[in-house]
């Protein structure tokens, strides 16, 4: 019996895990779809990036969604871009 239990909450805990994940996967995949045209993901980790805080990373993205992406995107989805972008490569 004790060890049914503990698989039905190993299971719930896979699926906790799991449930994080898409936002960041979603960003990554919204990030290929619109921002790869002009630069790829280098210009993130060249040595004289220009990007220095979060809040700069999130206003790039904001006017590069808007300006030259043309993405059109919702603010979830915006800051799930800066999510995927943060989390991969500027860590801030
Ligand atoms: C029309 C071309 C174009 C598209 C499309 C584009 N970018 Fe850019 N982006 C640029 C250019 C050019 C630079 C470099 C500016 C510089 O050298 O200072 C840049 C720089 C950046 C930087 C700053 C890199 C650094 O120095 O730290 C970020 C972040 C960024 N882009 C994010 C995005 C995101 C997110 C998208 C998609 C929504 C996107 N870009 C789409 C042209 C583009």
């Amino acid at each position: 019996m004790k060890s049914i239990f503990l698989l039905i909450s190993l299971v719930f805990s896979a699926s906790a895990i799991a449930e994080e994940k898409p936002a960041i996967t979603h960003g990554e995949q919204l990030h290929n779809e619109k921002c790869m045209a002009c630069h790829t993901t280098n210009v993130y980790t060249r040595e004289d990036r220009r990007i220095k805080t979060l809040q700069a990373l999130s206003n790039q993205v904001d006017n590069c969604m808007k300006g030259a992406a043309k993405a059109e995107w919702t603010e979830i989805e915006t800051s799930s871009v800066v999510d995927y972008l943060n989390q991969k490569f500027y860590k801030f």
